[in-house]
Parts: C-alpha cells; sequence; structure tokens
C-alpha cells in the first residue's frame, strides 16, 4: 500500500514511500529480510562510533514477541498484535569507553531505528513506532540495569488488509500523510520565528 507524499521537493523512494500503518497481515517476515533490517540500524552514525543501540527482537508465537506485546498500551496492543516481529529498542546509557554519561545516547538510538524503518521500506515491508508502552514494566521484564533504557517498539511485518481495522483506525490509515510546512521548520537565522522570520 503506496501512500502518495506530497514533498515540496524529490526526494528518494525510501523516505518517501515509508508511513506507518496499522494494517499488518500474518504473512511471516523471513530471517533474511529481518537480518537485513537490523543490519542497516547498525549502519546508522554514532557520537564516538559509541553505537549504544540494543535491540530485543520478538518473532510472533516466541515468548519474547508475547513480553514485548504486553508492554504496549491496549490501543496499540489492538494493531500491533498483528505486526509477525516487535523490537523493543534500548540505549545505554554511557560511553564504553569511560563511563561518561552519553549525551546523545538516545538520540543515536533514533537514528538506528531510523535506518531500520528506511530498510524495512527497501525489503517491501512496512513499519510503525511506538512510544505507548510501559519502559519500567519492559526494563524489569527483560532483565535491564540502570545502565540502559528502553526507549521505544517498533512493529514490522508485510501489509494486511486495511479493511479489518476499527473505524478510528481506518481513518489515518487511509488518510493522506501530513507535515508542517518546510518554511516553518528550515531557518536561516535567529530562532525567533513568530517576530522575525528568516526562512529559506
Ligand atoms: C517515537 C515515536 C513514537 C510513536 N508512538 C506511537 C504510538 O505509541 N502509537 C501509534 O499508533 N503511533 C506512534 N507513532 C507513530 C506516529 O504517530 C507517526 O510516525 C506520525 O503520525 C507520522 O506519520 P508517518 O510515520 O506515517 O509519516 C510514533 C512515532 C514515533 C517516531
Amino acid at each position: 500500500m503506496i501512500k502518495k507524499t506530497k514533498t515540496t521537493y524529490p526526494i528518494n523512494n525510501l523516505v518517501e514511500q515509508r508511513w506507518s500503518n496499522r494494517a499488518f497481515s500474518p504473512q511471516i517476515v523471513e530471517t533474511e529480510k529481518l537480518n537485513s533490517i537490523l543490519e542497516a540500524a547498525t549502519w546508522a552514525p554514532s557520537a564516538f562510533n559509541e553505537q549504544p543501540w540494543r535491540f530485543i527482537v520478538g518473532q510472533k508465537g516466541s515468548e519474547t514477541y508475547s513480553k514485548i506485546l504486553n508492554t504496549l498500551v491496549e490501543w496499540n496492543q489492538k494493531w500491533a498484535s498483528n505486526a509477525n516481529v516487535l523490537i523493543l529498542n534500548i540505549a545505554k546509557k554511557n560511553f564504553s569507553k569511560n563511563d561518561n554519561f552519553n549525551p546523545t545516547f538516545e538520540y543515536d538510538l533514533g537514528q538506528a531505528v531510523a535506518f531500520m524503518a528506511l530498510e524495512t521500506v527497501n525489503q517491501g515491508l512496512f513499519s510503525h513506532q511506538m512510544t505507548g508502552f510501559d519502559p519500567v514494566k519492559a526494563a524489569t521484564d527483560f532483565g535491564l540495569d540502570d545502565g540502559f533504557k528502553v526507549v521505544s517498539v517498533i512493529a514490522i511485518g508485510y501489509y494486511g488488509d486495511a479493511k479489518e481495522l476499527p473505524t478510528d483506525m481506518l481513518e489515518s490509515e487511509t488518510a493522506i500523510r501530513e507535515r508542517k510546512d518546510f518554511k516553518s521548520l528550515v531557518l536561516n537565522g535567529d530562532f525567533d520565528i513568530l517576530e522575525n522570520p528568516t526562512l529559506f
């Protein structure tokens, strides 16, 4: 299901075609594809090449999958339970080389998950990130220590049947993707956008 994306300027297909779906098919995600998706994540840049990301991968039918699913808020469980793969996205807080706090640990994880999301498109798959989950429960259930933070969950799978979604979800599933106006986000001067807009 490709959504038409109205961009201001031309962009590559992977960014243009990625969107956060909720209709997932029961079709199993091939291990090779899943490995490529995770491999892409590991090639994200990170401060001092720390690579603070860690991923706990649950494939449907496994105990890991059920444990991740149980951390999601009810609304997310409704649709994410159809996705074939659920991944817990975790970041290490301190640098490994000196144990100093890494101020970009979550930023770096975010980049890795973005790479993951783009590779899902490349593999003909779909993904949907979530922070509607209980990170404390996730940390406890998976035995994380304080050195790590569970930041988000991503659902991955093949596209399903949108008609099977509840009405409220169907609406956003078929809606045109929206973004704030490019000019209101990209500045070329002081940040005082209300008083003195200096935009591209
Ligand atoms: C960090 C993060 C957390 C999100 N949390 C949720 C969530 O808990 N439930 C949900 O349905 N969508 C969630 N989303 C999806 C966003 O709503 C979605 O990315 C946004 O509306 C833009 O739509 P698009 O991804 O289709 O372009 C989340 C996305 C991100 C990046």
